[in-house]
């Protein structure tokens, strides 16, 4: 039994593009591991609410917003405790509430640089709450130990198993729109003011359930 696609592409950053797909349409928008890599992200998280149907979800995954991302370093240390050589592995953070866009690699031995935005996760969701979204589910995932095609390098994730490099969200049409925070805060499309290009998503057409 085959299913049927229509496929679009549109950039996630145009918010005319994304409310053209169609309005009160969708049960639910999904986004793997691409919002840390778009230059502006609040067009998205603002028309998501109105692509969904009453109770429709938007689940993303992205870089750990306080671990892998903006900027941050691994740090790995040993220490004689008692005769015995006792190593911590942890990851250092600075300037986390600066919303930032630097070029860098996402897999080692990549030929060209990217783009990495970095948005502290407060201000990645506050449009999204603004829009009437709520927060539903997260989870925080670490990469097991011999896990990936980096495992058995000094330098990758999975011999960080206990802190998160991903993050998974899932947000909810809310049964009611609450008005929009007035707390005024910096805006994370502020970050497209670097020469970072946006590209291309592939969503979703309208689907039966
Ligand atoms: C790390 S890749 C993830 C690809 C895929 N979702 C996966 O999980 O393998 C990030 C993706 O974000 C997409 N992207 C970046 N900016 C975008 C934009 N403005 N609109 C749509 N897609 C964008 C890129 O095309 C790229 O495919």
């Amino acid at each position: 039994m085959g299913v049927e696609l229509d496929l679009h592409e549109v950039d996630a950053t145009g918010e005319e593009a994304l409310v053209a797909l169609g309005e009160g349409q969708f049960d639910a928008v999904v986004s793997n591991m691409a919002l840390m890599d778009m230059a502006e992200v609040e067009p998205l998280m603002r028309v998501a609410t109105r692509l969904l149907r009453p109770g429709g979800r938007f689940v993303f995954s992205i870089s750990h917003p306080v671990f892998n991302s903006g900027h941050w370093q691994w740090v790995h240390e040993a220490e004689d405790r008692g005769g015995e050589l006792v190593e911590t592995r942890a990851v250092k953070i600075w300037d986390y509430l600066q919303p930032s866009a630097e070029l860098g690699i996402g897999i080692v031995g990549q030929p060209v640089q990217r783009f990495h935005m970095h948005c502290p996760f407060g201000l990645l969701l506050k449009p999204a709450f603004d829009a009437g979204f709520v927060l539903d589910a997260f989870e925080e995932h670490g990469s097991p130990p011999g896990m990936g095609s980096t495992s058995g390098r000094p330098h990758s994730w999975s011999n960080y198993p206990l802190i998160p490099s991903a993050l998974i969200v899932r947000l909810k049409r809310a049964a009611q729109h609450w008005p929009p925070s007035r707390r005024p805060s910096t805006s994370c499309s502020a970050r497209s003011t670097s020469s970072a290009k946006s590209i291309s998503v592939h969503a979703r057409s309208p689907t039966s359930t």
